[in-house]
């Protein structure tokens, strides 16, 4: 290959969108080029003529760009990469982004090599977007604590209308003379009221979900402690639950009480829409490398798969006395663990429903610096 003339190497480097600079042994300037002019405010001539102490180490400023050199010698590292603040002499502050590297040859040091690049306005940009992004969520968070705060107190103010409501019905009824056709209408306005009531408790209870507070659960532990609620459930209701559980135990970051809760949901579904007094439940618990999986199915009738879009919308219920917030309240959580949930019917019959909450760097983790 044929040789590069001194001058055009010098022509290239001069040309480079990148500042160059390379600082001999002694802290002298071996090679400096225009961008590295214009970047840091200094002339070709205070290059020429001063070393790189004498340039920089002043007045206690640029802390962190010198830092780098001290970094670079000290350590003899190659290709470090850091990106800085730099104010120049005319008191502007630029951002930089610096690649240095040690220089040794043989054994034999020649000083230390910076290639520097001014992202002064895609950091400034960087910055105001992310300014942006979080004012965005502070607005949205508390648009999200006045809206719960609203449900509240809309289902505070409903509720002792009602409970009087069903209250007087309740009494009108006891009047032993009252006709055949008044005593239906009361009858249904008092089954009406308790429906409400227990829409309002629907509300009540998906607004007042506490936030997540993920720490580190047993898997098996939790599995076993939803499994025990609903054999017991299923007592109260007097149908048998034969509970086929497949655990394989790890230790997973989640809140313990909320995940329980969704887990309670799904099971009881598997319970109430059972059309026999002898259910079968198989729940299992699976860790893989990206998070887990909760997947319970069931031998039921499974969903009308024309329902099955709506299954997860509050105060969808097929019912006759459901509110329809069970499984809202389920997403709710399982979406805030940073996972989802997922239902389908079963070949041969039943419903799946699986739930799969992500772990680690963009799932659910301990809190912390993110
Ligand atoms: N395991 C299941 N088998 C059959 N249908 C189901 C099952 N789970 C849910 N569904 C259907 O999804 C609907 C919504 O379930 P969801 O838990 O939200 O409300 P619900 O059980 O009807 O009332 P709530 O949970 O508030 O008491 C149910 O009414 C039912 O139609
Ligand atoms: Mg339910």
């Amino acid at each position: 290959m044929d040789q590069l003339s001194p001058l055009i190497i010098d022509a290239i480097i001069d040309s480079m969108p990148v500042g160059v600079m390379v600082v001999g042994p002694q802290g002298r300037m071996l090679l400096t080029n225009a961008t590295l002019e214009t970047t840091l405010g200094l002339s070709r001539d205070q290059f020429q003529s001063k070393g790189w102490a004498e340039l920089f180490i002043h007045e206690n400023k640029n802390i962190e760009f010198n830092q780098i050199f001290l970094d670079v010698i000290r350590q003899e590292l190659v290709n470090l990469t850091r990106s800085v603040p730099f104010e120049r002499a005319d008191g502007e502050v630029r951002r930089l982004i610096v690649t240095s590297s040690y220089l040794k040859h043989e054994g034999k040091t020649h000083g230390i090599v910076l290639l520097i690049m001014d992202v002064t306005d895609k950091h400034a940009l960087n910055e105001r977007e992310k300014e942006l992004l979080l004012a965005n969520s502070q607005i949205q968070s508390e648009r999200g604590e006045s809206l719960k705060n609203l449900a509240l107190s809309v289902a505070h103010q409903i509720r002792n209308p009602i409970m009087n409501i069903g209250g007087f019905s309740n009494l009108m009824l006891k009047d032993q003379a009252l006709e055949a056709g008044h005593r239906d209408r009361l009858a249904t306005i008092i089954d009406q009221a308790s429906r409400l009531e227990n829409i309002v408790r629907g509300v009540t209870d998906y607004a007042s979900l506490p936030l997540l507070q993920p720490q580190k659960v047993q898997a098996l532990g939790l599995m076993e402690a939803a499994c025990a609620d609903l054999v017991s459930a299923s007592k109260d209701l007097g149908k048998h639950v034969d509970i086929q559980d497949k655990v394989v135990d790890a230790e997973v970051i989640a809140d313990p009480v909320l995940l329980k809760r969704a887990l309670d949901e799904i099971l009881r579904n598997a319970l109430d829409f059972s059309n026999s007094d002898s259910v079968n439940v198989e729940a299992t618990f699976n860790s893989r490398p990206d998070g887990f999986l909760i997947l319970v199915t069931d031998r039921g009738p499974g969903m009308d798969p024309d329902h099955l879009p709506f299954a997860f919308d509050p105060f969808f219920t097929t019912k006759t006395r459901g509110v329809g917030m069970g499984l809202p309240i389920a997403k709710r959580i399982v979406m805030e663990h940073r996972g989802d949930i997922t239902l389908a019917n079963r070949p041969g019959g039943g419903l799946s429903a699986r739930m799969f909450i992500r772990q680690g760097e963009d799932g659910c983790r301990l809190p912390g610096p993110a």
